[in-house]
C-alpha cells in the first residue's frame, strides 16, 4: 500500500489526539495526567511508524524490488523516460543486448557489480562525485552517468569503441587523455577487470528508480 507522507502525518496526529482523549477521560487539558498520556501515546505511535517505514524502505531498496533492479539488468538496454503520472523521470529496462558481448548469469552479474562497488569504494570516488545523493560536488553526479549521451555521441568515436560499455571503460582507464570539461579526473590506475566491473556498477545504478533524483537529468546541464 502506498500512502503519502502527509496522509501518514495527519493519521499520526489524529490517532495521538483520539487515543490521548480516550485515556484521559475525566482529566482536564491542564492536568499533568493528560500531557503525560499525550507524550506516551504520541511517542509510541511515532515509534511504530518509524519501525514500519524502516521495514517498508528495506523491502523497497532490495535488488529485485519495485525500485531497484536485479544485477542482470546489466545485460539490458536502459533508458530514462518522463512519467506523467509520477511527475518524474523513471528508468525503463529494454531488450537484452548483453554486456561486453556476453550475457551474464545472475551469479556472474552479482559478482561483477559487487566488484565494481568494491573498486568504487577503494578509490573513494565520492571524494569528488555524488553517488545516489552522497558525496562531493567537485565532479559530475554518477547516479545516472551510464545514461549520459556523451558516451555514444562523443566518447565512442573519440576512443574508437564500438559499444557504449567499451567507450566508458576506455575513458575510465584514461580520463586524463580525453577530458570533457574544465576539471580533469586523475588516472586511478584501474586494472582491466576493475574497469569492467566499474562500468557494470554504474550501469546497474543508472537503472535504480531514485524517485526522480537527480532532477532534470539530461534536461539541464
Ligand atoms: C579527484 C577527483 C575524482 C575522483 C576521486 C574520481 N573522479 Fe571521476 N571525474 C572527476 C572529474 C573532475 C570529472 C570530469 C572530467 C572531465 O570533464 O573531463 C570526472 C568524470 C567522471 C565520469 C564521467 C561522467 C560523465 O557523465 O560525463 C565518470 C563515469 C567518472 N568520473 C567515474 C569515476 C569513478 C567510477 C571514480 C572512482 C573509481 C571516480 N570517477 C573518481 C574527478 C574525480
Amino acid at each position: 500500500m502506498d500512502y503519502s507522507w502527509i496522509q501518514i502525518a495527519v493519521a499520526a496526529v489524529f490517532l495521538s489526539v483520539v487515543i490521548t482523549l480516550v485515556l484521559s477521560r475525566g482529566y482536564g487539558w491542564l492536568s499533568p495526567t493528560f500531557w503525560r498520556n499525550a507524550a506516551v501515546v504520541s511517542s509510541l505511535i511515532m515509534l511504530f511508524i518509524l519501525m514500519w517505514l524502516t521495514f517498508d524502505t528495506t523491502e523497497k531498496v532490495r535488488p529485485g524490488a519495485s525500485q531497484v533492479p536485479t544485477w542482470t539488468v546489466i545485460n539490458h538496454e536502459i533508458g530514462l523516460v518522463w512519467n506523467e503520472e509520477k511527475r518524474r523521470q523513471v528508468p525503463v529496462i529494454g531488450e537484452q543486448t548483453g554486456f561486453f558481448g556476453k550475457v551474464y548469469s545472475p551469479e556472474e552479474a552479482f559478482a561483477l557489480v559487487n566488484k565494481g562497488k568494491m573498486t568504487l569504494q577503494s578509490r573513494n570516488c565520492m571524494e569528488c562525485h555524488q553517488i545516489l545523493g552522497n558525496g562531493a560536488y567537485y565532479a559530475p553526479d554518477l547516479t545516472r552517468a551510464w545514461l549520459d549521451p556523451w558516451w555514444e555521441e562523443r566518447v565512442m568515436p573519440m576512443v574508437g569503441a564500438t559499444t557504449h560499455e567499451e567507450a566508458m571503460k576506455t575513458w575510465l582507464m584514461n580520463p586524463e587523455k580525453y577530458p570533457q570539461g574544465q576539471r580533469r579526473m586523475p588516472n586511478l590506475h584501474f586494472t582491466d577487470e576493475e574497469a569492467t566491473a566499474l562500468v557494470a556498477f554504474l550501469k546497474w545504478m543508472s537503472a535504480i528508480d531514485t524517485n526522480g533524483f537527480p532532477p532534470r537529468f539530461g534536461v539541464a546541464q
